[in-house]
C-alpha cells in the first residue's frame, strides 16, 4: 500500500532518515520546509540514505505561524495525507521560554489541529522523559492530572526544551482528545547515528559527546557506575515510527523507543574512544559538581556542555518489552548498540574532528 504522507521536520536528522525509509517503501512524502528553495539539497541527502527523492516535495511553512503559514493549495494537497508524522521542533539547550513554547508547544498543537480536522493518522515524536514518572513526579508534573501542572516551574527546572516537549505532550494529547483524532507517540532515548553507516549530523547531542571525549574535555565520568544515557539508533527508532503510523492497533498508543543494551555511561565512553584510539575517562565526576561547574559560563564554554545535557543521563531503568514485542511483531530487527556507537564514533571523527583538525 502506498500513501501519502505529511511530516514536519523532515530536514531534521530523525527527518531525513525518515524521509528515506518512507519513499524507498514507495511513499509519497509533503516536507513542511521554512525554506523550501533547499529542497534539493535534502533530495540529494534522502537518496544517499537509500531513499527515492523523486517523491519528496515541499510545502512552505513555518511551526511557529497561523495554519502553519500553509498556502490554500497546500493545504488543499495536505488532505490527501494518510499519515501526519510531527518531528518539527527546536531542538537545542538554553532557548528562552517564550521561543521554545511558540515553536515546539503553539507548533505541535497546530499540527495536532490539521490531522484531526482532515482526519490522518498523527505520529509524532516525544521524548523518553516523559516514561519516566518518577522523573515527571520529581519535577511537578501529574500525568494523571496535566492540567494541574505549573509549567513557568517546571520551565525553570528543565529548561525551555526539556520543558516544551513536555507541555507540547500534553497539549497534543488534549487537542486529540477534543477533537477525536488518531495519534500514536513514539518516545526515543537520545538517537544514535546510522547502525551501519553512522551517519549522524553536526550538533546532535551524541556527537557533542563524542567531540568532548576526543578533545579530552572529558576527564571524568559524569555520575556514578549506574548512571546511563540511553540510546536507541536512528535506523531502529524510523522503522518502528513507520511501523506504528500504518499499525491500526498502534492508535492512542504510545512507544518507548529506548535500547536497554545500551551500556552506563563509562563503557559507552570507552566504546567510543576504542576506535578512535583514545583513552577513555576511568573516573567519576558527581552530576550535582558538574552541574554546578556548568553553571560558571567560562567552564560551560570549555567544557562544551550545558547543565541541561546532563539531565538525560541518569539512573533509571526502563521496561522495553513492549517495544520489543512490537519490534519482533512488524519483523524489526533492533542492530548491536555496541555496533552503532562505533560506527558513530568513526562518522563523527571523519566528518568534524578530522576535517576540522585539516583546516
Ligand atoms: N535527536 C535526539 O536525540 C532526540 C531524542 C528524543 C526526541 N527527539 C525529538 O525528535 C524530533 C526530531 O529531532 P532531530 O534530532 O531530528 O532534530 P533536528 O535535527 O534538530 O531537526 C529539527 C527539525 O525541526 C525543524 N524546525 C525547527 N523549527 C521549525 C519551525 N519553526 N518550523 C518548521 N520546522 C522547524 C527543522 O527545520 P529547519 O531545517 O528549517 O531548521 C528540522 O527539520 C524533535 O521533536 C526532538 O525533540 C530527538
Amino acid at each position: 500500500m502506498r500513501v501519502e504522507c505529511f511530516v514536519t521536520g523532515g530536514t531534521g536528522f530523525i527527518g531525513q532518515h525518515l524521509l528515506a525509509n518512507l519513499s524507498a517503501q514507495g511513499h509519497t512524502i509533503r516536507v513542511l520546509m521554512r525554506r523550501p528553495e533547499r529542497l534539493a539539497e535534502l533530495r540529494g541527502q534522502v537518496d544517499s540514505l537509500g531513499g527515492n527523492a523523486s517523491r519528496i516535495f515541499a510545502v512552505a511553512g513555518d511551526l511557529e505561524q497561523d495554519n502553519l503559514g500553509l498556502s490554500r493549495a497546500d493545504r488543499e494537497a495536505l488532505k490527501r495525507a494518510k499519515v501526519v508524522f510531527h518531528l518539527g521542533a527546536h531542538f537545542a539547550w538554553g532557548l528562552s521560554v517564550e521561543h521554545s513554547r511558540a515553536v515546539n508547544v503553539e507548533g505541535a498543537k497546530r499540527v495536532a489541529q490539521l490531522a484531526a480536522e482532515q482526519k490522518s493518522r498523527l505520529v509524532m515524536i516525544g521524548g523518553y522523559m516523559l516514561k519516566d514518572h518518577r522523573h515527571l513526579q520529581r519535577i511537578g508534573i501529574d500525568p494523571g492530572s496535566p492540567g494541574s501542572t505549573d509549567w513557568p516551574a517546571v520551565y525553570r527546572k528543565v529548561g525551555g526544551y526539556e520543558g516544551s516537549k513536555l507541555e507540547a505532550h500534553f497539549a497534543t494529547l488534549e487537542v486529540m482528545s477534543a477533537q477525536r483524532g488518531e495519534m500514536t507517540i513514539v518516545h526515543p532515548s537520545t538517537v544514535c547515528g546510522h547502525s551501519r553507516t553512522g551517519h549522524i549530523p553536526d550538533g546532535q547531542p551524541l556527537v557533542d559527546l563524542i567531540r568532548n571525549l576526543v578533545q579530552g574535555k572529558l576527564s571524568a565520568v559524569p555520575g556514578t557506575p549506574d548512571h546511563w544515557l540511553p540510546l536507541v539508533t536512528v535506523d531502529y527508532l524510523v522503522e518502528l515510527m513507520v511501523a506504528c503510523a500504518f499499525d491500526p492497533t498502534m492508535a492512542g498508543q504510545e512507544l518507548l523507543a529506548l535500547d536497554d543494551q545500551t551500556p552506563n555511561l563509562r563503557k559507552l565512553l570507552a566504546q567510543v574512544a576504542q576506535p578512535l584510539g583514545f583513552k577513555s575517562p576511568k573516573h567519576h565526576i558527581p552530576l550535582r559538581l558538574l552541574k554546578w561547574l556548568l553553571g560558571i559560563a567560562p567552564i560551560a564554554r570549555f567544557l562544551n556542555t550545558k547543565p541541561e545535557a546532563l539531565d538525560f543521563i541518569q539512573t533509571t531503568r526502563f521496561d522495553t518489552t513492549p517495544v520489543e514485542q512490537f519490534a519482533k511483531r512488524h519483523g524489526i530487527a533492533k542492530p548491536d548498540i555496541r555496533q552503532a556507537v562505533q560506527n558513530t564514533a568513526r562518522f563523527v571523527n571523519a566528518y568534524y574532528l578530522a576535517r576540522s583538525k585539516e583546516r
